[in-house]
């Protein structure tokens, strides 16, 4: 069966007390929007609509990003969770195949129970996705006879009777797209809201003799965002998870609840994370490598054997061969450090390659930006860069070349040429003691020779 995501993500999210519309705050350094869109992705859906509203413009442009076959409808107003699937009614045109409603601040709805809904769907006309509440609060209650659900009662129309239900509505559902729109188009708004509610669809395909059926997932699949406490809630759910299918993967972490995860973050079997590493977007780690503590990445690729940190900071486009070692405090950016290069100690390393085993000493930096332009820096194989050499780039050190420490290297260095840019040293006899002597002297003066 083809299916069409239709995710809501129109409403203002007012409780979040943001100019950023609710949708794009984000979970796991993605937003919230991607996490339902990703989630919806194992479908593999002909279409994804999301309706859009308050912050279309934002919304629109992050869904493209995410998914440049998405499509954004516009809800201009938001008149309820059926007048927000109506607006996808267009999109919907000639499709005729299944929809699935997911909600964009619904983030953590895993894919194996969107698989489930569609399976379902095999045996009924309606599936709605419940879930039995520990404390079932405003959330709608799904009034079932056996397995068959009846109706949804919003928690505001709802007698004591039915409030007393503890198995509620997700909002999740999915159905056959030409009989979900002829079904909302027979939804009124005569409620305690005022508003067109999708859940009425339920009783209107009951009373055409039609089969509707809840599953139940897991109450923490439902977690819904409204305020920036849940957002912080939600936050350490995605943690948790991710942390755990890390674990489960075999990988080592010594204090997992301190380790920052990505959405997107991939990390090799065997590989060891020290406590208070955050990891930003875009990273992957090769197996068997070592992240030691407080150290900070995002976007760049770690390899087999590297050990990074503790204090290190990678950022976007450094790229770890194998065995590499970056120490602490060293910054790498756009950078490529071939194999067994060594970077240990207070460095930039920044628009440069390290050829293969190549030592870079303590405080060396790059002098990558002019003020106006980045330029490159080019170190060959097997070099010795000396401590606190600035190398001003674009400059290129040869194979086997060396630096001496405290260069200002502002030309290229030839293969297994020695550079030494520094002013010449030169030692005067005896003229320390001679300046000990008048400090001394002087200091004694102005203290009026009383110690
Ligand atoms: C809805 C369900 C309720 C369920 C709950 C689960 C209805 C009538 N009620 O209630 O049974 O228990 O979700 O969280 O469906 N949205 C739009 N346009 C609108 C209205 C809403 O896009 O006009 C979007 C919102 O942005 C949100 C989602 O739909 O992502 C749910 O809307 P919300 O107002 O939060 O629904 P609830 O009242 O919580
Ligand atoms: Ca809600």
């Amino acid at each position: 069966m083809r299916i069409a995501l239709v995710i809501l993500a129109a409403g203002k999210g007012t409780r979040m007390n943001s100019d950023l519309p609710k949708v794009l705050h984000p979970i796991g350094q993605a937003p919230m929007l991607a996490h339902a869109m990703q989630s919806g992705a194992a479908l593999d859906p002909a279409h994804t609509v999301i309706v859009a509203g308050h912050g279309a413009d934002q919304v629109a442009r992050a869904a493209q990003q995410i998914d440049d076959t998405a499509q954004v409808v516009i809800q201009e107003e938001q008149l309820g969770t059926a007048h927000a699937v109506e607006q996808a009614r267009p999109a919907l045109q000639g499709f005729g195949g299944d929809v699935v409603v997911l909600y964009g601040d619904t983030p953590f709805v895993r894919a194996e129970t969107l698989e489930r809904m569609v399976e379902a769907r095999k045996a009924h006309d309606l599936v709605i996705l419940g879930f039995h509440a520990a404390d079932p609060a405003r959330y709608g209650r799904l009034v079932m006879a056996g397995d068959r659900l009846e109706r949804i009662v919003e928690f505001k129309d709802a007698t004591d009777e039915e409030r007393a239900i503890t198995f509620c509505n997700s909002g999740l559902l999915a159905g056959n797209s030409e009989l979900l729109l002829d079904l909302i188009a027979q939804v009124g708004n005569d409620n305690a809201s005022g508003e067109y509610y999708l859940t009425d669809v339920v009783a209107l395909a009951r009373a055409r003799g039609l089969s509707v059926t809840a599953i139940a997932c897991d109450e923490a699949e439902t977690l819904g965002v409204n305020s920036r406490a849940d957002l912080a809630a939600a936050e350490a759910v995605f943690q948790a998870r991710a942390r755990a299918e890390l674990l489960e993967t075999g990988i080592t972490m010594t204090a997992p609840d301190t380790v920052h995860l990505a959405f997107d973050t991939v990390i090799g079997r065997d590989t060891v994370i020290e406590p208070n590493v955050v990891f930003g977007p875009g990273v992957t780690v090769e197996s068997g490598a070592t992240i030691r503590a407080f150290s900070h990445l995002e976007g760049c690729h770690v390899s087999r054997g590297a050990v990074v940190g503790p204090y290190a900071r990678l950022r976007p486009g450094a790229e770890l061969a194998e065995d590499t070692r970056i120490g602490n405090f060293v910054e790498i950016k756009n950078a490529q450090i071939d194999q067994g290069a060594k970077v240990n100690h207070l460095s930039y390393i920044g628009d440069a390659r390290v050829g293969a085993a190549s030592n870079i000493g303590a405080g060396t930096i790059t002098c990558n930006y002019d003020g106006v332009m980045k330029h490159h820096t080019e170190i060959g194989q097997g070099a010795f860069i000396g401590s606190n050499t600035m190398l001003v780039a674009p400059v290129t050190v040869g194979d086997g070349a060396m630096t001496a420490s405290g260069s200002v290297i502002t030309r290229d260095v030839e293969p297994e040429a020695l550079a030494v840019a520094r002013a010449k040293q030169e030692n005067k006899p005896g003229h320390a003691r001679k300046l000990f002597e008048m400090l001394k002297a002087r200091k004694e003066k102005r203290s009026g020779g009383n110690g």
